[in-house]
């Protein structure tokens, strides 16, 4: 997984690159490089970020009007100079940037090694535009040709774009399980990896399917045909997205700006969709597929990381709603246990990114079973969305920090809706059971709002607890998803340890670990399993854990036993995990922060994983 760029038109190449690679860092951060063409190539390319790579190319030459760039997150060879891209053919001529992986690179470089072919890196996408080089002199083609015949012998995911010396006005840009779409300008045109860098030149775009190739020529038409040689018409659609959406608006993280859009963002999931007072839910979006989903043997929900955490909510909320069975299944494993799926399974895949390539092969196998796919995805136009057969998107709006949190929040509003809705038509909720929840989910965006107001005193509490080692969190019922959200999202930006748990497992195994070193996150709320969790904090209590509760406002007894407490406003029990996450989110922003922790990038890690 990787953000690729590139420009071709009457402007200057480098500076429309370097800021599309900025919007595009989220995706990937270990190495960035740049080619621009002018008379000649240049390459400039450097480990680190792409503010790296500003500085590194201060002095050079970064003129040309035909330009690419790539920030990478490395699957083949360290993060080092050698390895960032763009990658040159063995004339130094033909220049590749590559997200994805050749898989079959090891057989396919050891041929070129027969022919002459050296290597400078340790990547598999080099492979690629030695290859493409071979075929170019062998078969005496031009470039687009020499792409499409290297593509028929990869094996693999990649969105490339390839670029040559002797052919200066020429883009061409391939894909295969990796995303790509096509900005079409006046007089240019732009290719990316999403549309964040297209968006404020041109709203016109063309995404690409798979095993497409785009060859864009100056003074042409974008032309596109498939890796079999077959011409394909261009479907231009108009992009939805707004420039604003992609700042960070004052504040100091992606992140901080994200938990604080929550109001509106879960507002704008339910956005058409729920009329309290008419006693309305409907997701456009499903209609043609609700019935099939009524007479569904089972969902099965296929998910990654946070999104898999939605799915388990959504797990509680279907099968409570709608009584319809539900399993949900880590995509990564689903896809290689050879699972019984059968045509009246429908299957729900949910992803921020909509990239996700686990998620992806998840649905890919379910669909060639004959399952129903049901997308749930914030990303427009993303690949998950357009394979399956139907879904509705989140609308949280674009989500750059790569510890999600907003798009949590519009996942479970929307699998709130989707439960209501077809437990509606079930019949398997009382009708003034399913008013009192739709009155209760048009107030969640004010109580949202409401619950932003305990960010500094839960500030404070970070600040006492960001030198912990471990942390532990427990929550029952629909909490207990929640407590894995929060421990995934201490995890991943502070670098703490963190383990969740259902409360009442503690005492099968992680109990050993409590004492007055241990802080442990209660999700606490009232209703559901609330006496059960008293119990077990009384029980960390007893070994001096150092308690940190979440609690429904104006609880008194676990505040006369928890050492902090965060209320939160009271709601129904199912819209609860909406409302008890968001404390948690702020609680990890700040411990990270505090620790001196890249929030928006952490290490490692990149937002849309479209690697296995
Ligand atoms: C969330 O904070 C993580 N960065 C990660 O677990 C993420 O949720 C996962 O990779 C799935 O991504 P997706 O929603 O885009 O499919
Ligand atoms: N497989 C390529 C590499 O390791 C591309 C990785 C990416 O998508 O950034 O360089």
């Amino acid at each position: 997984m990787c953000g690729i760029v590139a420009y071709i038109g009457e402007k200057e190449a480098y500076p429309i690159v370097i800021k599309g690679l900025h919007r595009l860092e989220y995706r990937g951060y270990d190495s960035a490089g740049v080619a621009l063409i002018n008379d000649k190539l240049n390459v400039y390319k450097c480990k680190g970020k792409v503010a790296d790579l500003e500085n590194f190319t201060k002095d050079k030459d970064k003129s040309g009007t035909l330009g690419m760039g790539h920030t990478r997150w490395a699957t083949h060879g360290e993060p080092n100079d050698a390895n960032a891209h763009p990658h040159v053919s063995q004339d130094g001529k033909i220049t590749i940037i590559h997200n994805g992986i050749i898989e079959n690179y090891h057989p396919l470089k050891e041929e070129l090694i027969k022919r002459g072919h050296t290597f400078k890196s340790d990547t598999d996408t080099e492979v690629l535009v030695h290859l493409i080089e071979d075929i170019q002199k062998n078969e005496k083609t031009d470039l687009a040709e020499a792409v499409r015949i290297a593509l028929n012998e990869v094996i693999g995911a990649y969105a490339i774009v390839v670029i040559s010396q002797e052919e200066p006005n020429q883009l061409i840009g391939a894909k295969k399980g990796s995303p790509m779409v096509v900005g079409i300008g006046t007089d240019e045109f732009f290719i990316a990896s999403d549309a964040t860098p297209i968006v404020e030149f041109t709203k016109n775009v063309v995404y690409l399917e798979d095993e497409e190739i785009a060859i864009i020529r100056r003074g042409e038409e974008l032309k596109i045909k498939t890796i079999k040689n077959k011409d394909k018409t261009p479907y231009v659609q108009e992009l939805e997205l707004h420039l604003e959406a992609l700042e960070k608006g004052g504040y100091d993280h992606f992140m901080l700006k994200e938990i604080y859009e929550q109001p509106r963002s879960i507002m704008d999931s339910m956005r058409g969709r729920l009329n309290a007072k008419e006693g309305i839910v409907r997701l456009g979006g499903l209609s043609d597929y609700e019935q099939k989903m009524i007479n569904a043997d089972r969902f099965i929900i296929v998910a990654c990381g946070t999104s898999w955490h939605s799915g388990l909510v959504g797990e509680y909320l279907i099968e409570d709603l709608a009584r319809i069975p539900v399993e949900v299944e880590y995509a990564s494993e689903f896809r290689y246990r050879n699972p019984i799926i059968t045509e009246k399974d429908v299957v729900i895949a949910i992803s921020q990114s909509g990239e996700t390539a686990d998620t992806l092969a998840a649905i890919e196998l379910a669909k060639s079973k004959g399952a129903t796919i049901i997308g749930i995805c914030n990303v427009i136009g993303s690949s998950i969305p357009r394979m399956s057969h139907a879904g509705s998107y989140t609308h949280a709006g674009p989500e750059i920090g790569v510890a999600s949190t907003k798009a949590f929040t519009s996942q479970v509003t929307v699998l709130t809706l989707m439960a209501l809705s077809l437990g509606r038509k079930k019949g398997t909720i009382p009708e003034s059971r399913f008013r009192q929840l739709l009155s209760e989910l048009e107030l969640i965006p004010s109580k949202v709002e409401k619950l932003l107001k305990a960010n500094d005193q839960i500030e404070y509490i970070a600040s006492l607890f960001k030198d912990s080692r471990n942390f532990l969190y427990l929550g029952r019922g629909y909490n207990f998803p929640v407590a894995l959200e929060g421990a995934l999202k201490l995890k991943e930006i502070s670098y703490i340890h963190a383990e969740g748990y259902p409360a009442a497992e503690m005492k099968h195994g992680p109990i050993a670990l409590i004492d007055e070193e241990m802080p442990v996150v209660f999700i606490a709320t009232k209703k559901g399993a609330y006496e059960k969790v008293v119990s077990n904090i009384q029980e960390v209590k007893a070994r001096k854990g150092k308690i940190i509760a979440i609690v429904t406002e104006g609880d008194t007894t676990v505040k006369s036993m928890a050492d902090f407490v965060i209320e939160i406003p009271e709601t129904e029990e199912e819209l609860m995990p909406i409302l008890s996450v968001i404390p948690l989110q702020l609680l990890s922003y700040h411990i990270a922060v505090m620790r001196g922790c890249n929030v928006d990038q952490p290490r490692n890690l990149a937002k849309a994983v479209t690697v296995e």
